[in-house]
């Protein structure tokens, strides 16, 4: 048998929508979950495809949308956003020359996996399909394109649900919009596609009844986890894919030995770096660019914003602030405390009610607390202010100036008492 030549792979990212159905200003595609824009997960699954060329197309708000498009993604403007096939014409326009297949991948649709894609990869070049669309079955299929099957069995073509009657909407099987061509039957065939349905638009799922018409080989690959499938077009399904994500981070890092004690009550952004055997307690929620070491107890009720380190052993316990923040190895903020801007050393003791003033309504200001400092309770710090080693202040100061090494400070203002 001679061997088969795999050819070369292309994908085109659509990513040019409103956010119509959002009722955002926002574009659909940068819409978060778990701290994320949702075209950012699209992104990572192309990249670990590793395709020749890969073409993102831009449209509504572009100057946000490509901040977020690595170098090496080619990026086409769709000028008038007047549906899915035009936009993929606007994305071809970028391809000239090649010739492979080209996948096309909807930028709403970020829970899909790379296995899957690879499966509909190979069944397409394996079995010299024309056309191979990813369906799935679904109990409520409304919002999809429904898949359209002949008396064989063969899919011939896809009715959008605004254009479906009432027997087509009974139709399970929909289309994920996810789909591989072979690029030269998609580019000569891309140009009959007619604006004739209810919303006006170059529908690009028009272009599976014309394949069959002709005779091309369409193919359908049936997605397992039908959750996979999930096309974000409403709040609501926003949230819903939130959930599927968040609970995917919290299973990776029980994998990794940390002890989440309650899954379902706890909020961890993308990217979020925790070590072995720390704690999570409840209605902990952890945002982008956090760090958290080895053996840590966090929560229940943290709050833990974009640049936190934690170093191993901290405690951040009961109705915790912390943000832009550092604390060094065995420290304990324990219970309701705000620390904003600062640098926390190794073993402090932070009581509780302790809070960084670091914001004086024009900048913020920075905290440093060295190591072995023992702040008591109610203590108000107003940045910019140093603490030194092994200081020490009496509960409800309010600490305006540096406080040296070894030094006791009290009161309001604070005033220095003595050295230990
Ligand atoms: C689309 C499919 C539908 C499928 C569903 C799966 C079409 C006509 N319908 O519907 O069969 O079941 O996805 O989630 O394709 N976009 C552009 N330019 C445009 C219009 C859209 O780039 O002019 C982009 C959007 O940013 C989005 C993607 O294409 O990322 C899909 O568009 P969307 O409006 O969400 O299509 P659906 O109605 O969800
Ligand atoms: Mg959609």
């Amino acid at each position: 048998m001679p061997k088969k030549i795999k050819k070369e792979l292309a994908v085109i990212i659509l990513a040019a929508g409103k956010s119509t159905r959002m009722k955002s200003e926002l574009p659909k595609v940068l819409h978060k979950l778990c701290g994320r824009p949702m075209l950012g997960y699209v992104l990572d699954l192309v990249a670990s495809l590793k395709p020749a060329r890969v073409v993102a197309v831009l449209g509504y708000k572009q100057e946000l949308v490509r901040k977020i498009i690595p170098r090496g993604i080619e990026i086409v403007i769709q000028k008038k956003l007047i549906g899915t096939a035009d936009a993929v014409k606007a994305g071809l326009t970028a391809l000239k020359g090649f010739k492979g297949t080209v996948l096309i991948l909807y930028g709403d649709s970020p829970l899909l996996k790379k296995q899957t894609l690879k499966k509909l990869l190979d069944y397409h070049s394996e079995n010299n399909v024309d056309a191979t669309l990813l369906t799935a079955q679904l109990k409520e299929p409304f919002g999809y394109g429904r898949i359209m099957r002949d008396k064989y069995s063969g899919i011939c073509g896809i009715v959008e649900e605004k254009d479906a009657d009432e027997v087509q909407k009974d139709i399970k099987e929909i289309n994920t919009g996810i789909m591989a061509f072979k690029k030269d039957k998609l580019l000569s065939n891309l140009g009959k596609i007619r604006p004739n349905n209810r919303k006006k638009e170059y529908y690009l799922t028009d272009i599976i009844g014309i394949f069959a018409k002709k005779d091309y080989l369409v193919d359908g690959l049936k997605i397992k986890d039908a959750q996979e499938a999930l096309g974000i077009n409403t709040r609501a399904e926003l949230a819903k894919a939130n959930s599927i994500v968040q609970k995917e981070i919290n299973e990776k890092l029980m994998q990794e030995g940390v002890t989440i004690v309650d899954p379902a009550s706890t909020f961890i952004n993308f990217g979020t770096k925790i070590g072995k055997d720390t704690v999570i307690y409840p209605f902990t929620v952890i945002e982008r660019d956090v760090k958290i070491g080895k053996r840590c107890f966090v929560g229940p009720f943290a709050h833990l914003r974009d640049g936190v380190r934690l170093a191993d052993d901290v405690t951040a316990g009961n109705f915790i602030e912390m943000v832009r923040s550092r604390i060094g190895a065995k420290t304990f903020v324990k219970h309701f405390s705000y620390l904003g801007d600062s640098s926390v050393g190794a073993n402090v003791n932070i009581g509780a009610g302790t809070v960084t003033a670091n914001f004086d309504g024009q900048n913020k200001n920075y905290t440093v607390i060295k190591d072995n400092v023992k702040i008591g309770s109610d203590t108000v710090i107003v940045a910019p202010v140093k603490i030194g080693r092994f200081a020490v202040t009496g509960a409800g100061t309010v600490v305006i100036k540096n406080i040296p090494d070894k030094a006791v400070a009290v009161g309001v203002p604070g005033r220095i008492l003595k050295k230990r």
